[in-house]
């Protein structure tokens, strides 16, 4: 079964070096992340395997890397600087912020007021200026010098068609990769990772012929956008994504972006909060590169609601050799997010595994502590309520990014020593994962480290070692990553760290392997526990170091998935490993 819950993937993404939250030591910065050492590796290897497939193994694709910070012009008339906005309300009792087409009624879904704020539109660009400025915005010289965080990838492909079609002599159809850094100042970010302001996209422009040029025997707009979903759905199923959890949906017309005719979305059935839009496959028609040409004729522009564009120095059309024609060639999109992408493969990757049933020796006394420690929250949070109501002390933060939940584990509250709404959600979770022990073990190691209401309380922190030894002997956290995507591929483990001989093979076979692969030499635990710790970040293969190695150049190589443990020769070991993780 794959993750129950985004906390569980949170928590092991924190824990063992893949995400932690931006800013941390001034309270985090509403849903920005920074990528660990192993968070980088898996992104990287997210973004080769899209790269491998969409633009080596075709050949009718191109790469691209254009700059992030783009002239306010491609913005204009791209159609974002009116258009990309969403709506925003404010709750005049609890100040919090909602996406106004997001509520389902005209109540505050955080406090249950209706004192709402009418919507009003909010515009997602992140905005700066080039080079110093002191005018007032809105002024000729502010709006001359700003510039946007590009929001998607899209336009610096389209900006950069003519060179890319010109420079390497490409002939329609033909597309134009790029993966890059995309910004939105989102009104209501969350679920870890899945909406973020700051985020990287994976994104294709696929130059077609216009649907008066196609030929007999051609495939049409229609046939390409078909194309491109089912390509696409593919590359999800082939890195290990469940088709049960991954679905096509194509968007109905309120739905649609400015710009496109018809697109269909990959969602993803993520924990929580259910299906997600992972992919989205657009067919932009014409649309883009005509906004963006000077020359455009009237009936073009009545047909695609644009104004005729007076800044553009370009237009970017076609000659077609064959059709002895000029044409603004048509868009099929499709557009992946690397870092949803990421939280997609871990989500279906988590698996959690009870190897050991605990004894009732060893799970009654912790249910005692267990009672005891709930008697001691409530008494603590009876205690500061009582102090709040004594001083005044305010109801801990109520922004929006709060309330998205994303703000760093233990910065949260700016309350006193102990907040009682924090305890009191501590309380429940602990008594609900109580009922189903020995089972969450897991999930009550990961409450009492992470959460706020934990934090100060003294039979938590005598109660954390034992839940966290338990956990560790009984239950597996396994992630079975495509090996493509695993950022370790290889561990190695010397059975003693205290035999030189062993030792040395170890460091001389993780050296070999370094060149070709993320390897990780470690000698800091038992092999039991070893194993456990890169069964928990995904690691396909272990390799253990031996007395038998002394005698017979053989180690021992441990298969994540099965476990299953055979005896390999040291000089076999780098080709059969590059041909099982796929390297080779
Ligand atoms: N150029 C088209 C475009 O940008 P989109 O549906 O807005 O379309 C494409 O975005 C993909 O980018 C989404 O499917 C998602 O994977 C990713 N994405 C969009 N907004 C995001 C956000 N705030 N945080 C993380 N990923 C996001």
């Amino acid at each position: 079964m794959p993750a129950r819950s985004i906390e569980q993937i949170r928590n092991l993404c924190k824990r063992r070096g893949f995400i932690f939250p931006g800013s941390a030591a001034y309270g985090g910065l509403g849903s920005f992340w920074d990528y660990g050492p192993l968070g980088v590796e898996m992104l990287g290897h997210i973004k080769r395997a899209w790269w491998r497939n969409v633009v080596y193994e075709r050949d009718d694709m191109e790469g691209l890397d254009g700059a992030i910070i783009t002239s306010r012009k491609v913005w204009q008339h791209s159609g974002h600087e009116a258009t990309f906005s969403d709506p925003l309300v404010d709750c005049k009792k609890c100040r919090a912020r909602h996406r106004a087409d997001h509520l389902t009624s005209n109540v505050c879904p955080k406090c249950g007021s209706t004192d709402l704020t009418p919507p009003r539109s909010f515009n997602l660009m992140f905005q700066s200026h080039v080079g110093p400025v002191a005018a007032e915005v809105g002024t000729d010289e502010e709006l001359a010098s700003r510039v946007y965080l590009r929001p998607e990838t899209a336009q610096t492909i389209f900006m950069n068609f003519k060179h890319v079609q010109a420079t390497l002599r490409r002939k329609v159809p033909f597309g134009v990769a790029q993966i890059g850094k995309a910004f939105r100042n989102e009104i209501t970010p969350g679920n870890f990772i899945f909406r973020t302001r700051e985020f990287e996209q994976m994104e294709i422009e696929f130059f077609i012929k216009p649907p008066q040029f196609v030929k007999d025997g051609e495939k049409t707009d229609e046939q390409w956008h078909e194309e491109w979903i089912s390509q696409r759905y593919n590359w999800w199923l082939s890195l290990g994504v469940d088709p049960s959890r991954l679905r096509k949906r194509a968007q109905d017309k309120a739905e649609l972006a400015h710009y496109a005719k018809a697109t269909t979305d990959l969602e993803y059935l993520f924990p929580d909060f259910g299906w997600g839009e992972v992919e989205g496959v657009a067919n932009r028609t014409d649309f883009d590169l005509s906004a963006h040409s000077r020359d455009i004729p009237e009936a073009d522009l009545a047909r695609l609601k644009l104004e005729k564009n007076a800044d553009s120095t370009e237009t970017f059309d076609y000659f077609d050799p064959e059709a002895k024609a000029r044409y603004i060639p048509w868009v099929i999109e499709p557009s992946a997010g690397v870092t949803r992408a990421m939280l997609t493969f871990l989500c279906e990757a988590y698996h959690e595994e009870l190897v050991k049933e605990p004894t009732p020796a060893e799970v009654d006394p912790l249910k005692v502590e267990i009672d005891s420690a709930i008697k001691n929250a409530q008494k603590k949070a009876k205690e500061a309520e009582k102090l709040r109501a004594e001083s005044r002390v305010p109801s801990p933060g109520s922004t929006a990014d709060k309330a998205a939940g994303d703000a760093a584990p233990g910065t949260r509250d700016t309350g006193p020593k102990h907040d009682p709404v924090a305890i009191a959600d501590f309380v429940a979770k602990l008594e609900e994962m109580k009922g189903r022990l020995p089972a969450s073990l897991l999930e009550i190691d990961n409450l009492l480290e992470e959460h706020p209401g934990a934090q100060n309380l003294e039979p938590v922190k005598k109660l954390k070692p034992k839940v966290n030894k338990l956990a560790e002997d009984c239950v597996r956290v396994v992630l079975r990553l495509h090996p493509t995507l695993a950022p370790i591929k290889v561990a190695i483990f010397p059975l003693k760290k205290n035999e030189p001989a062993i030792v040395d093979i170890g460091r001389r076979i993780t050296k070999q392997l370094a060149p070709f692969m993320r390897v990780q030499y470690d000698d800091s635990a038992g092999i039991g526990r070893l194993y456990r710790r890169q069964d928990e970040i995904g690691t396909p293969f272990c390799i253990t170091v031996d007395f038998q190695t002394l005698e017979d150049n053989t180690v021992t190589l441990r298969e994540r998935d099965s476990m299953a443990q055979s005896r390999v020769k040291i000089d076999d070991l780098k080709h059969m490993l590059m041909q099982r993780l796929h390297l080779a």
